[in-house]
């Protein structure tokens, strides 16, 4: 059943998990900071991964945190990892708590592994200014066919990367010239390829077998969400080394931050507007917030991190995750004003990882 809106009160909204290094961790490094997630190294091959509550849209960390999200999308990533490690496997050992996962460590491979199966956002974007619908075009190396419409479900699944990180970090010859402060900048496979070393790669038949595997793990989860009633729109992955060698995934896999999910009984063509209707179940609420506002311009960064969200913008957000968790685990987080940080330290405490 879908959350009741009205358990998310005030109280609720405000009792979120922070992003933040926990000192109180017994770690062999640095821990490392993401935009979501902290990873702790235990100096054994394992680390515990930590989801906040933090919101990152535009690639900034917004002032606002979104009740539960941390333990909505580990939820997710927790269902799929586990359900798909026939087709490849991943680097989850355990869940301590909602939270806090026990993880292998990986050596990070530096290339998002995006793949799409329907025409929109940031490629429907290109094409159109490519003059794709026309003359058709090229778009992370794929060639896409003239006369696709907006958020057309495309011939097939296509695989577009990106860098992992900004320009500035990779020093390849493709990137010169280019912006060094670019975020996630497009790549193709023929740059992987030939750059494999400085994207974290160690052969570059590795990529091979990484894509192989990520078209099968689409296919797979695209009926699992369908038989759900929602389509599998796209997804970013990211993949590492396992400590004995082997290619495993990363991170998160298949959440509403890392993927777009349209509701499929809602997806029609439109003949007026001359594109497919869609009913979105993931961040892109919260990207259509910050649109309207305007603040999505690189220009207005710092402004966007320090914008105080609606309460109410907020609250269908926690709802829209809350809700498409269910409708994938079948389970729904507790809503409590109990303090989630207290909660986290109780668990680490418990199971021997503090000081
Ligand atoms: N098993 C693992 N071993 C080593 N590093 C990991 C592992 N799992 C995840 N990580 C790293 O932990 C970090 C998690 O960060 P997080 O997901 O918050 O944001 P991000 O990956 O920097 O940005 P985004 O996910 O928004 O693109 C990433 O740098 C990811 O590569
Ligand atoms: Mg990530």
């Amino acid at each position: 059943m879908p959350i009741d809106e009205k358990l998310i009160t005030r109280g609720v909204l405000d009792n979120t998990l922070a992003r933040e290094v926990y000192p109180e961790l017994r770690v062999a490094a640095e821990p490392k900071m993401g935009k979501v997630r902290t990873v702790y190294d235990l100096g054994d091959e394992r680390m515990i991964m930590i989801s906040s509550d933090n919101l990152s849209t535009h690639d900034v960390v917004h002032r606002r945190l979104v009740y539960g999200k941390g333990e909505n999308l580990d939820a997710i990533s927790g269902y799929y990892f586990g359900a798909s490690r026939h087709i490849v496997s991943n680097h989850l050992i355990e869940v301590l708590a909602p939270n806090v996962w026990l993880v292998q460590k990986a050596s990070p491979i530096l290339v998002e592994m995006v793949f799409r199966k329907y025409l929109t956002g940031s490629g429907w974007k290109d094409y159109k200014r490519e003059n794709g619908p026309e003359e058709g075009s090229e778009f992370c190396g794929v060639e896409l066919r003239p006369g696709y419409r907006k958020n057309e479900m495309l011939d097939g699944i296509i695989f577009t990367p990106t860098g992992k990180g900004q320009v500035k970090d990779f020093d390849i010859p493709e990137f010169r010239g280019l912006d060094p402060e670019t975020d996630d900048p497009k790549i193709t496979i023929e740059i992987i390829r030939k750059n494999f070393r400085k994207f974290g790669l160690r052969k570059p038949e590795d990529l091979d077998y990484i894509m192989e595997k990520a078209f099968s793990l689409y296919s797979f989860i695209y009926e699992d969400l369908l038989r759900k009633g929602y389509l599998l729109v796209d997804t970013k992955w990211e993949f590492g080394y396992m400590p004995d060698g082997t290619i495993a995934l990363i991170d998160e896999c298949v959440t509403p931050d890392s993927s777009r999910f349209w509701a499929a009984g809602d997806y029609v063509f439109n003949p007026v507007k001359k594109e497919f209707n869609i009913i979105q179940e993931d961040k892109q609420h919260f990207r259509d917030y910050i649109e309207s506002l305007g603040l999505q311009n690189p220009e207005r960064k710092t402004e966007l991190a320090n914008h105080m969200m609606d309460d109410e913008v907020l609250r269908q957000g926690v709802v829209k995750y809350c809700n498409i968790r269910e409708i994938i685990s079948g389970t729904l987080p507790k809503i409590t004003i109990d303090s989630k940080k207290a909660a986290v330290l109780a668990v680490l405490s418990d199971a021997g990882f503090l000081k």
